[in-house]
């Protein structure tokens, strides 16, 4: 492979408040050579996600070295294999894994990486980085093995009109829950009654205390926190018993300087309710069961597949920029080359 140049996004600056287009740099650079053991992976789709800011920050999800300014900022994606002197990887593979920012990648393959072949060709593989990937895989494993759901069960999802949430909506209803979405404005919030919710708060324009106190009268079984802050408190005072909480996320205050804490958590005690931290990597175990799952689901038209498209490897930064304004509809993610442009045998 001669002459290939690849686009970076690197840190340019740590972000204050939303990120902006002056915390990014723009990096071009010449695509070694490969070495035994390694492949090159040329850049489909990169995924979006509110943690891609805490990176930029320095902040390190998952135990990783954090990063610097200049280093290119982390992001899952999916790509396939172009040249490859890696006896695991062949040309034409598509995978998806840690790609970072960039349109090209070089990798060995690590356990770091965590690259995935994708299973089926037939699909869209716009599906396999959201729906199929790690999106899709947050909402199986962390409504389904932290939140136990049962038929009849009623459920509190906010960031219910992003990607995580809208998931998580879709498959509670599929489960026969009586399902109360959390979302930013009325066109959000018709956007979750779409996709089944029984009702919506939106937070920007109701007051969620009273809201939730009022929908869910007889108590939440289940709270899925995508945002944490006040949202979290108002849960935390309308428990059912033996209800639980699944913390996925805490967007409301990732741009906080101090994280705030809920002063009533112990309504937790009083009603044997359980509070449960959530990663999706450890549960890894689960990826097949939920792959398998939310496949059938989409196929059967259970699950309507709502992706947020930013088009261009140029527009990441405002991709980002969005998930922090609420302006994504679903799964966010970018696609940086056509489908057209995969090589086939
Ligand atoms: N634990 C894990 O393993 C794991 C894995 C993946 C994601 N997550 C977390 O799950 C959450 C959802 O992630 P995602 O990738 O699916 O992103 P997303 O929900 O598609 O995008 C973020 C959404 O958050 C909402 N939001 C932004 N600022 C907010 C604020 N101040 N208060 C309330 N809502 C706000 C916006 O919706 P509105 O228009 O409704 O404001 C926005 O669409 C995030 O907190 C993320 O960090 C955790």
């Amino acid at each position: 492979m001669q002459n290939l140049i690849n686009n970076q996004w690197r840190i340019a600056a740590r972000p204050d408040g939303n990120v902006k287009i002056t915390d990014f740099e723009f990096h071009q650079e010449q695509v070694a050579t490969l070495n035994d053991g390694e492949f090159l992976l040329r850049t489909h789709y990169l995924n979006l996600a509110p943690v891609m800011r805490m990176y930029m920050q320095g902040i390190s999800a998952a135990g990783e070295k954090p990063l610097s300014i200049g280093d290119v900022i982390h992001g899952r994606g999916v790509g396939q294999v172009i040249d490859s002197k890696h006896p695991d990887y062949q040309v034409g593979d598509v995978v998806q894994g840690q790609i970072g920012w960039q349109t090209y990648k070089i990798s060995k393959g690590t356990k770091r990486e965590r690259f995935y072949k994708m299973p089926q060709r037939g699909l869209s593989y716009s599906l396999g980085v959201s729906q199929l990937g790690m999106t899709g895989f947050s909402a199986y494993c962390g409504f389904v093995k932290c939140g136990f759901p049962k038929a009849g069960d009623t459920v509190l999802v906010s960031g219910a009109g992003g990607g995580v949430g809208s998931i998580v909506t879709q498959i509670a209803k599929i489960l026969g829950c009586t399902v109360i979405g959390i979302a930013g404005g009325k066109e959000k919030c018709d956007f979750v009654k779409s996709l089944g919710a029984d009702s919506v708060i939106d937070y920007k324009n109701e007051d969620v205390a009273n809201r939730v106190n009022e929908l869910a009268s007889d108590g939440l079984d289940i709270y899925f926190d995508n945002v944490g802050g006040e949202t979290l408190v108002a849960a935390l005072n309308n428990l059912a018993m033996n209800s639980r909480i699944v913390l996925c996320g805490s967007i409301s205050e990732y741009m906080l300087d101090e994280p705030f804490g809920p002063s009533n958590y112990t309504n937790l005690r009083s009603t044997n309710s359980s509070m449960n931290g959530f990663f999706v990597y450890n549960h890894e175990a689960d990826f097949s069961e939920a792959e398998e799952k939310i496949a059938k689901w989409i196929k059967d038209g259970l699950i309507k597949v709502k992706e947020d498209i930013t088009i261009g490897f140029e527009n990441m930064p405002y991709g980002l920029q969005n998930l922090y304004s609420g302006k994504n509809r679903g799964v966010a993610l970018c696609r940086i080359l056509d489908d057209s442009e995969l090589i086939f045998d």
